[in-house]
């Protein structure tokens, strides 16, 4: 097998040289350049990363799966996966979907490819039967695919009556869900909780279709304050959507008094003012939780979170 010793020796260059043609880091001559890049054709030689991958059949990289990684959230447990996956000296492949059923079956073409040993996957539409006979180890965050993927997640359902209960306790009597995407699991279990919870205390409530987007949602939040000038208490499907609603009351300029409750916790809700409450997720434990679970390779488990009620300006 060739080494960089090899390739050094035969080019006449020392090793820190072709290391640093392999890397494209430091200062090398062109002529040297091309003199290196021609040994290590000759000799076949495969750089250390690879080499290693194929010969003990481990990449030491973890894919990610994840719809939208320009959502704080998504980011947010990207950030703590990677700092989780460090201490056990994994890297992480992001690869972000984009909500797109067929790019999330391209990722799943990764898990028997031997680039990557294990997987994270966050998807709303990924089934069972996607998966083709694969032996890594894999876990799903956001939602249980199947009894037999691991699975850590947050229960959406509470997650919607407890922001119910919290506009009640605010003395609303009026309230409105912005709900998230049309066809998102995740989302609709979150509107069940709040149509379920409102029944219950016999709250005059509504619901109005939103999405992950604050430019969308300033539109939506003008259109429905405008057509129901008495509403008292909005609860946001994610903290985005509570940003979009922000926006669009100060752009109304309403005097009026509205309670405002998002749901995910993420950094921006606090950085805003007014600083928005929130039913937020425990994001750090959920990325602890998934890199434990695939460095125990544990038969399948599943962790469900109940959101926690972050009180602040709204
Ligand atoms: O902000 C993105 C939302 O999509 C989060 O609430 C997460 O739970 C996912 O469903």
């Amino acid at each position: 097998m060739s080494t960089i010793r090899k390739v050094a020796e035969k080019s006449g260059v020392s090793v820190a040289t072709v290391s640093r043609v392999l890397n494209n880091n430091g200062y090398v001559k062109e002529e040297t350049k091309k003199k290196v890049m021609e040994t290590i054709r000759e000799l076949d030689y495969v750089p250390n990363s690879i080499a290693k991958t194929l010969y003990t059949k481990k990449s030491d990289t973890i894919g990610l799966l994840v719809p939208d990684i320009s959502n704080p959230f998504f980011a947010e447990l990207y950030k703590k996966i990677e700092i989780a996956a460090e201490k056990h000296h994994q890297h992480i492949f992001l690869f972000n979907s984009n909500y797109d059923h067929s790019r999330e079956i391209k990722f799943l073409s990764l898990l028997n490819s031997k680039l990557i040993d294990s997987a994270i996957i966050i998807s709303d539409t990924i089934q069972e039967t996607d998966f083709k006979n694969t032996s890594i180890p894999i876990v799903s965050l956001d939602k249980k695919i199947s009894d037999k993927i691991s699975s850590v997640t947050i229960d959406n359902f509470v997650g919607g009556q407890m922001a119910v209960k919290y506009l009640v306790d605010k003395g609303c009597s009026k309230i409105a869900h912005i709900s998230g995407p049309v066809d998102n699991d995740m989302a609709s279990w979150r509107k069940e909780g709040f149509i379920s919870e409102s029944k219950k205390n016999k709250i005059d409530n509504l619901v109005v279709q939103g999405v992950y987007d604050v430019k969308e949602t300033v539109k939506i939040a003008t259109d429905l304050l405008n057509q129901i000038s008495d509403i008292d208490g909005i609860f946001a499907g994610n903290d985005i959507i509570a940003v979009g609603v922000i926006k669009a009351l100060s752009k109304n300029l309403t005097t009026k008094k509205i309670s405002l409750i998002g749901f995910d916790g993420i950094k921006l809700g606090e950085d805003i003012t007014p600083e928005i409450t929130t039913l937020s997720q425990p994001i750090e434990k959920i990325a602890d939780d998934a890199i434990d679970i695939i460095m125990k390779n544990k038969k399948a488990k599943h962790k469900v979170y109940t959101p926690k009620l972050i009180v602040r300006e709204t």
